[in-house]
């Protein structure tokens, strides 16, 4: 019981600083009222939803189709420190979606360029602002080196089933 209140206090903490933090107006007042401000349109016209926005596309970012063991085992000791107080390996909520199936909801380009830069795909991507509504928390960028978000991406894969 009492890991779970320090999470939920986490939780309050981390969406308490989003707010406090940034001077982004849109985090006042997305839960309440659903609209996007009008520079969000605006933005979103260029916004690629399959490969989201960042610097991984489908030619620099080289996925095998078969997993790397070792790459696996090392993203899953960066999420137990980075990720885990927010994130289920299940398909369970905890401050952000459960991770089950996350690798055929979004493509490997998608889920590199949100987690090494959560910020502007946040502000972009309609699923990312309808997830948001749910949790009401912005995730916070946590400072992944490529290299880690490349591991943390196989042990997704790894999770979701591929061998
Ligand atoms: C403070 C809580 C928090 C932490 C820590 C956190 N996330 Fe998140 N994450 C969220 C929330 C909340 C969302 C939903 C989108 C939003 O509201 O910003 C999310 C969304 C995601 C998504 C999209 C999921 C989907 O189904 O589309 C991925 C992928 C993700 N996070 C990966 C990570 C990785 C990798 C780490 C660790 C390096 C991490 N997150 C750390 C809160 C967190």
């Amino acid at each position: 019981m009492k890991k779970i209140f320090a999470m939920g206090l986490f939780a309050c903490m981390a969406f308490l600083l989003s707010c406090g933090g940034g001077g982004d107006k849109s985090s006042n007042n997305e839960a309440s009222s659903g609209e996007a401000p009008k520079s969000m349109v605006a933005d979103a016209s260029s916004y690629d939803p399959k490969r989201g926005e960042g610097k991984f596309d489908a030619d620099n970012l080289k996925i095998e189709a078969t997993l790397n063991a070792e790459m696996a085992a090392s993203g899953e000791k960066i999420q137990g420190t980075k990720c885990a107080s927010c994130h289920k390996t299940t398909e369970e909520k905890l401050v952000g979606p459960g991770w089950k199936g996350v690798t055929t909801r979004r493509t490997p380009q998608w889920i590199m360029n949100f987690i090494t830069n959560p910020d502007p795909m946040i502000d972009k991507d309609p699923e990312v602002q309808a997830q948001l509504e749910i949790c009401l928390v912005r995730m916070p960028n946590q400072s992944l080196t490529d290299d880690d978000a490349r591991h943390i991406l196989e042990f997704m894969r790894k999770n979701d089933g591929l061998k």
